[in-house]
This record gives structure tokens, sequence and C-alpha cells, in this order.
């Protein structure tokens, strides 16, 4: 079955060889893109769709979320507005909230915010584990998560839980917990900032999910300076996210490496925290991504767009720049050759704004721009 999408304004589909002149058109077949170029080249299809104009974009890749979890931090995020600083330690409110849920209210939960987030436009999405904390928590949360996005992460190492020690939870997290969850993981992350995980404890995190074949992520340098950055670069993890607070060595040794700098602006925002360096690490060479790190607690929203508006107005990047880093930088951050572009051969992911252009992304914020959105070629309910 293939679909002809023509009247397209304007075409991001990150191919170095993209026409210039439109109107465009994208040709889907099945699950993948068949062709693209210009609209009076097009071939023909099983069916056509005109969108009148509009500019359409690879699908988002949200690359950072922690989307499994159950209770309510509204007082919280109250309480921060009205002064009170972020710490990690409202992690522990949601533990225990979603160790008292059942599998159902939690898989429900997922799929809504899941189906919250395609509406934007997110075609594909990591989400992580990290509010469980047990072994059979951690297990069931990344069951469940595998059964619902493309992308699974075992975060155990993202709080050492009451009633523990740093060490003895470590050495749970290194060993029985990682054998329960890594049937269901791709990846295996870790916080690593003061009042979490030091770079030695994060170090040993990496290594013990490398030894199981697992790909390395790290939550690193969010609430200040620290070693999460280097130690991510050491392993050869395949991100560091948040990179809020960079130092010169910092940038360089992300721009001399294979590890994507994922940043997430709405949580800066949301925390009081200042816009992460993008414009430096972009100046630098490094490979930026954009995520959303929806979660109850620093940052409750999926909504991608905002993070390209505030990378755009808070961090320097060009709209282009800030694009491509929440499409093509979040497949990066994936290890994923299959989405973030419209290349001939891709996932047939796509995202109509309604709008003309994607300045429209920064310039206006706030206002729900998707008017449509197909994934692996099938059209999301908007
Ligand atoms: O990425 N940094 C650690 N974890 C989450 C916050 C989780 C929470 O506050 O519940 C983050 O910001």
């Amino acid at each position: 079955m293939s679909v002809v999408i023509t009247g397209i304004g304007e075409l991001s589909t990150h191919d170095d060889e993209e026409p210039v002149d439109g109107p465009f058109a994208v040709v889907l077949d099945g699950d993948r893109v068949a062709w693209t170029g210009r609209a009076r080249d097009a071939p023909s299809g099983d069916t056509a769709v005109d969108v009148g104009g509009r500019a359409v974009l690879p699908g988002w890749v949200d690359s950072h979320t922690h989307l499994v979890f159950a209770g309510d931090r509204g007082e919280e995020f109250a309480r921060r507005v009205a002064g009170e600083p972020y710490t990690a330690s409202g992690i522990q409110v949601t533990v225990d909230a979603t160790r008292a849920a059942s599998d159902a209210d939690l898989a429900e939960r997922l799929r809504r915010h899941v189906a919250e987030a395609a509406r934007q436009g997110t075609t594909c999405l990591e989400t992580k584990t990290g509010y469980g904390l047990t072994v059979a928590d951690e297990a069931r949360a990344a069951r469940i998560a595998a059964e619902v996005v493309d992308e699974v992460t075992f975060l155990g190492a993202h709080l050492t839980p009451t009633g523990t020690t740093t060490g003895a939870y470590l050495d749970l997290v290194c060993g029985p917990m990682l054998d329960a969850v890594a049937a269901h993981v791709r990846w295996i992350d870790v916080f690593c900032e003061d009042g979490a995980f030091d770079g030695d404890a994060a170090a040993r995190v990496l290594a013990a999910g490398a030894a199981r074949g697992l790909g390395g992520r790290v939550h690193g340098n969010q609430l200040g300076p620290g070693p999460g950055v280097a130690v991510a670069v050491a392993a050869g993890a395949a991100s560091v996210d948040h990179a809020t607070h960079l130092t010169d060595e910092d940038v360089d040794a992300l721009a001399g490496s294979g590890t994507v700098a994922t940043l997430l602006p709405a949580c800066d925002l949301a925390t009081g925290q200042p816009p992460a360096p993008a414009r430096r690490l972009v100046d630098a060479g490094a490979t930026v991504a954009l995520a959303s790190n929806a979660n109850p607690g620093s940052c409750y929203t999926t909504s991608m767009a905002l993070c390209v508006a505030l990378a755009v107005l808070q961090g320097g990047l060009s709209v282009p720049e800030a694009v491509r880093a929440a499409t093509l930088g979040g497949a990066r951050a994936l290890r994923r050759d299959d989405v973030g572009h419209l290349r001939v051969g891709a996932r047939a992911d796509l995202h109509v704004l309604d709008a003309p252009t994607a300045v429209h992304l920064a310039q206006r914020p706030g206002v729900p721009l998707t008017a449509a959105v197909w994934r692996a070629g099938r059209r999301v309910p908007t």
C-alpha cells in the first residue's frame, strides 16, 4: 500500500541531496519512505494526500523520558515555583507511588503519555525504568516499557532507595537487578550527580551493563559540574543527558567523541537551571540531541516542539539545527539509522506542521502546530 503526500511547502529529509525548490512530495510504501523530491516528479501511488503547502519533518525522536510511573508531584512543583530548589529527593516520592500501583495502571499511564507525545509528532520514544528500585519493581517496569515503546533503558542506578546503603544497592543493581531486566532493555543508565552516584559508581554501572551487552547512557552535569561527561565519554556511552553545567574540557571531550550530548531544555527551564550550552557544543563539533525528559518530577512535558523552541530562543541554535537535534540527533543518541530522517528506506515517520515552515516552531511557542503524523506508514490519530 503506497501513499503519495503532495503539496509539501517545506521538506526536511536530512538528506544532503535534498531538492531546494518545492512544492515537494514524499511517497510511503508500507512502513518505509520510498521516494522524496519535487512534487511534479512524484510517481503515483495507491492513495494521495495533499498537505496544502504545509511543512513536513521527520517525526520527533524523543530519546530521554521517564514514563513508567504512578502518582503526582504537582505540590512539589508548586513549592518549586514558589522558590524551593529542585533536588532529586522527590524521586523517592514517585518510587513509593509506582511500587504501590498495579501493572495495569502503570501500563495504562505509559500508553496515555506515549499517545500524548505521538499526537504532537513524536514517532520514536525511549523510556526508562528507575522508579521501582527493587529487583521485582525494576523488572516489572522494564517489561511494561518493552511492550509499549521503541527503546527501553534500565535506570536502577537512579537513586539509592531509602533503607539501604549505596554500596549494597550498587551490588544489587550490577548483579541480580541487571539479570532481571536484561532481557527487556537495550540500554543501561546511571544518574551521576552529587546526591546520587559518583563517577566511580557510574563507571561500574556502565561496565556491568556493557558486560551484558547493553549500551551506556549517563545522566550527567544536570545540577552542577561533575564527572558525568568524562565518565560517559571514557565508557563510550551513546549519550550523556542533561549536560547543562559543562566545563571547556567537557565540551572538548564531547566534540572529540561518539557520545551525543542530549540536552533537555524544558527540564533546565522547569528546574531553574541555566540553559545548557547548545551553541557552544554545536560550534565545537559535538553531536547534539534534544529530548523532552518527560517525567513527573523535574519536567512534566512531552512537548518536543517546546524543546525546539527553547533550544532556539534560549540555547542559541538556529531552527534547522534544533529540528535536526530533535530528530536526527535523537536517532544518533539511540544509535538508530532508521528514524530521525526521511531518506529513502527510512521508517515512514512523518510530522506535518500546521505551518508553512519549521520557523513557526520557535516563532509561535506554545501553539499546537501538529497537523498530521504518520508512524511506520500509518496515520496517528491527532
Ligand atoms: O532526568 N535526574 C534524574 N532523573 C530525572 C528526574 C526524576 C524526578 O525528579 O522524578 C531527570 O530529571
